[in-house]
């Protein structure tokens, strides 16, 4: 059974600031199901050693590690079979606040650097059987530039396991001073344009780009687009020259979870072809957030309140749309202009525009199946979960045609009526969006075509099952060493 060791810095429930805690809970667990013996590996925050003791797990072993006291518990995580290692490192992980990366004013931990550094350390030590384990991975995972620095420390081992590197989000590169590489001890050869350093300072995220058996990032698309100036980030030019080795793979989404037909968020429930409750949930919801009750065309959005997510286009398009009667259900936290910005439009049209600031799992679900319209006018997105969830639950879709959204987003305009399932622009203007809308609210009168592209949305398979087994492929051809990513 192929020993898979996945390395991330959030998984869900424990701790999320965004999809890699969903993709880090459903992938392994399909991994698992697939018949591969795959385990996290999490810095142990106080959320998830708290989870650990409650559910009667204990350490497996402690140690010193320099000047750090650690330990290292063996749990399961909630809900799943799936086994889950904790690095427990007090002086480093036990922080307060939700977030794993900074504190509760919103900056980032100080010593971020050290407390990866730390985690790559450990994991690296773990797949190597050097902390006294009877389970050694044969292929260690690594997840966005928190785990960048396995693949560093593998590389100069001898018979390491083979490494993959999932680029979740190339715009988090884990950038430090030159100050931190010496602090951290690094060796000096890894500072060259080559290895870790990138324009003067110590880049984690390079770990994994450079030294990485394989590549893999969350959507074609995306694939491609990370080898272009506009979307590389800088990097381009190192993805161009490992391209052979990188493997664009199609996020899935937890399907129990995400499942209008028993979401225990939900007050009603509806599934492929029969959708009838679909607009009780809509009224539910628009009771619940003070809405007028007119009918009006109801527009969704969940997400970070970053630029990422096309606030600015959204910004731009909401005073139009509103003044046209249409309702909006709001829900995300990020960036404080925006916050204030939106805060003002919620003032100036509280029965039109409701606006949730925080973190609420259950409001997202039901403004996923209460919503008419989901928008996602993301300047870049790697994958997106969102928007698959708003298919599943016949919410259409608005989007920019990019990463995971140009891979399961199709267009009227330019797919056939049996795969169209919401709108795609392309420009990547407010105006493009505008016209994107309005196309969308022009179709809604047309109840049979807009039935269409529900039911179209809805027939698809979003789950792991089939995109899990690219990984496990992937995983396989690197361990029988053909050179190949996948079976093509
Ligand atoms: P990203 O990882 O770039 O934030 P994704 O679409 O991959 O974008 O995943 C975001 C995940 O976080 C989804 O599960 C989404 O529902 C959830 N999410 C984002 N913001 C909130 C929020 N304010 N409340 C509840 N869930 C949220
Ligand atoms: C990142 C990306 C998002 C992707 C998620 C999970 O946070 O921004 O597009 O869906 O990772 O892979």
């Amino acid at each position: 059974m192929t020993r898979i060791l996945f390395a991330t810095s959030e998984v869900f429930p424990l701790v999320k600031t965004g999809g890699l805690a969903d993709v880090s809970a459903s992938l392994p667990e399909a991994l698992c199901k697939l018949g591969l013996d795959c385990q996290i590996l999490l810095p142990g925050y106080p959320a998830a050693l708290q989870a650990a003791r409650e559910a009667g797990s204990r350490r497996k072993t402690r140690f010193r590690y320099g000047q750090y006291d650690i330990a290292l518990w063996q749990t399961r995580l909630p809900g799943t079979p799936v086994s889950l290692w904790l690095v427990d490192c007090p002086a480093l992980f036990d922080r307060c606040g939700d977030s794993p990366y900074q504190d509760e004013k919103g900056e980032d931990w100080w010593d971020n650097a050290h407390r990866f550094h730390l985690f790559a350390r450990i994991g690296a030590m773990m797949a190597l059987g050097q902390l006294g384990l009877s389970w050694q991975p044969d292929v260690v995972h690594c997840n966005d530039w928190q785990s960048g620095l396995i693949p560093v420390f593998l590389d100069s081992a001898q018979h390491p396991p083979k490494t993959v590197f999932t680029i979740h989000n190339l715009a988090y590169q884990g950038l430090f001073s030159q100050e931190t590489f010496r602090a951290l001890g690094l060796p000096d050869y890894l500072w060259r344009m080559e290895c870790l350093e990138f324009h003067d300072q110590l880049s984690f995220i390079k770990g994994g780009l450079v030294f990485s058996d394989a590549i893999t990032t969350v959507s074609p698309s995306y694939a491609d687009e990370i080898q272009t100036p506009w979307f590389g980030y800088g990097l381009d030019g190192l993805l161009r020259h490992r391209a052979g080795h990188l493997l664009g793979i199609l996020n899935g989404i937890d399907t129990r979870a995400w499942d209008p037909e028993q979401d225990p968020w939900l007050d009603f429930h509806y599934g492929p072809g029969h959708l009838k409750n679909k607009i009780q949930c809509k009224a539910r919801l628009t009771q619940e957030l003070g809405l007028e009750a007119s009918g009006a065309p109801l527009l969704g959005f969940v997400g970070r309140l970053v630029e990422q997510k096309g606030l600015d286009w959204l910004l731009a398009v909401i005073p139009p749309l509103l003044e046209r009667g249409c309702q909006f259900a709001l829900l995300g936290a990020g960036q404080s202009h925006y916050h204030q910005r939106l805060q003002e439009l919620a003032r100036d049209w509280p029965r039109q525009l409701s606006l949730t600031l925080g973190y609420n799992e259950g409001l997202a679900h039901r403004i996923t199946a209460g919503s008419d319209l989901f928008l996602m006018p993301s300047r870049f997105e790697p994958c997106g979960l969102n928007q698959m969830y708003s298919l599943r639950y016949g919410t259409i879709p608005v989007v920019h045609g990019v990463g995971g959204l140009n891979d399961t987003v199709f267009d009227p305009l330019e797919e056939t009526a049996a795969k169209a399932n919401g709108f795609v622009f392309r420009e990547p203007t407010p105006d493009a969006l505008l016209r994107a809308i309005e196309r969308a609210l022009s179709a809604i009168t047309n109840k049979k075509a807009w039935r269409r592209l529900q039911d179209n949305g809805m027939a698809a398979d979003y789950s792991w099952k089939q995109r899990a087994k690219e990984y496990a492929t992937l995983y396989q051809n690197l361990l029988t060493g053909d050179g190949r990513l996948h079976n093509d």
